[in-house]
């Protein structure tokens, strides 16, 4: 376990949130995969305990986490069940734009139901057309009179279709690029919203990622975050912050193909012995474990960046996420290996994993996409 440097109450909390991943969460996880249906009780779950106040200042009703307890938490559930740990993730992706851009009303207004977990959260700036290149967006917001109104859709939304509260990415200026993209907050019920397809998906089968459609779609003046023109900004900043919570969920999957690779090596008798006992298994778990090591070290040195509020630390959240998800597909990979026929059934959870991984490489920016901000970092 890499050092941390968590509160002593904090560590108590990530102690809680092991046993509560453990007892209530993995019992679930399979069904949650086999489903295909949001989990509502896990939800429910981490909003009773707190957990999805984690990210909240208590000003705004929350707990006043560190970001190094965010990732832990997120490690934990994830460990067990990649879906309910998403739920996590996302409900800080979702309110970051509100949290880093909004003025004292919108903050007032909606961090509270949102650290409570009576509404969900998402986060809306990949089109059909625009995932690396986030600025090719054609979604436009005009203004009329004490109104903005917006045209266009967002597609692969994490909780799209489920999140009350929306922060939404959209052309205000489309001439002058980045700079003439804005955030709105932009709620469910609002005239012009809805929810277009939803996506069936090889893993985090759980999460619902939808579409959402603005057909002349009425958004409050009052709910643009910062000033028109900020919205890149505020999305690129948002990323930063929330990108090793990704690392996190796939090291939280690695963990727990760590785990289960060693426990079942240990069990699984062939030629009269544990198959643990052959060199072939052992370097194989020693790499994975490494491994598992190595991204867990980058995960939380990012958040602790966070937390010191540290300027230059961009690119070690892009190394974090990439270097956990490349991690996290390997050992899944591995795991899968090591169980032989058993892993690639439904039987094991390890395919599952396996499946779960790989979307820790894409969303959040796409392994290729951390690459280019690590070297644009490196040559500046
Ligand atoms: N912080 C603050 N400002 C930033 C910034 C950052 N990290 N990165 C860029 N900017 C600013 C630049 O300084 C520049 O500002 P000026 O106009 O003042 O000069 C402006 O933004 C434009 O920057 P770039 O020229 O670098 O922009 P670009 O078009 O080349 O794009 C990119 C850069 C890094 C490739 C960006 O498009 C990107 O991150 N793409 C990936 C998008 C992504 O991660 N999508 C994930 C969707 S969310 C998701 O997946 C959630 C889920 O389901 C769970």
């Amino acid at each position: 376990m890499a050092v941390s440097h968590l509160s002593e109450d904090e560590q108590t909390l990530i102690e809680a949130i092991r046993e509560i991943a453990l007892e209530r969460v993995a019992p679930r996880a399979a069904e949650i995969d086999h489903t295909g249906e949001f989990p509502w009780d896990m939800k429910e779950l981490l909003a009773q305990q707190d957990i999805l106040a984690m990210p909240f200042p208590t000003e705004y009703g929350g707990i006043g986490a560190s970001e190094l307890a965010v990732v832990m938490a997120i490690e934990e559930l994830s460990r067990q069940c990649a879906t309910t740990g998403l739920i996590l993730a996302v409900q800080q992706l979702g309110s970051f734009p509100i949290l880093l851009a909004g003025n004292e009303e919108q903050k007032q207004k909606y961090l509270p139901p949102l650290a409570s977990g009576e509404w969900l959260a998402a986060f809306g700036l990949t089109e059909a057309g625009s995932g690396s290149d986030a600025a090719a967006m054609k979604t436009v917001a005009v203004r009329s009179g004490d109104k903005y109104i917006l045209n266009g859709s967002k597609r692969f939304i994490t909780n799209g279709g489920l999140a009350q509260v929306n922060s939404i990415f959209a052309l205000t200026d489309p001439k002058i690029g980045t700079r003439g993209i804005s955030a709105f907050i932009v709620e469910k019920d609002f005239p012009g919203f809805s929810v277009g397809r939803i996506e069936d998906k090889m893993g985090i089968k759980g999460s619902q990622t939808g579409e959402l459609i603005f057909t002349d779609c009425e958004v409050p003046a009052e709910n643009l975050l910062g000033r028109e023109g900020d919205g890149f900004k505020i999305a690129m900043m948002t990323l930063d912050r929330t990108r090793p919570g990704i690392g996190a969920q796939a090291l939280g999957i690695a963990q727990g193909a760590l785990d289960l690779a060693v426990s079942y090596s240990k069990q699984r008798i062939q030629f009269n012995r544990p198959i643990a006992d052959n060199q072939g298994i052992q370097f194989m778990l020693a790499d994975m474990a490494t491994g598992v090591e190595a991204a867990r070290l980058l995960v939380y040195n990012a958040a602790e960046m966070i937390d010191n509020g540290e300027q230059d630390f961009s690119r070690y959240s892009s190394m974090a996420k990439m270097f956990a998800s490349d991690i996290a597909m390997d050992v899944t990979g591995d795991a899968v290996q090591i169980l032989g026929g058993y892993g690639y059934m439904k039987e094991y959870p390890a395919e599952r994993m396996m499946r779960d991984a790989k979307i820790t490489q894409i969303y959040e920016g796409t392994n290729q996409i951390q690459r280019l901000v690590i070297a644009r970092a490196l040559l500046e």
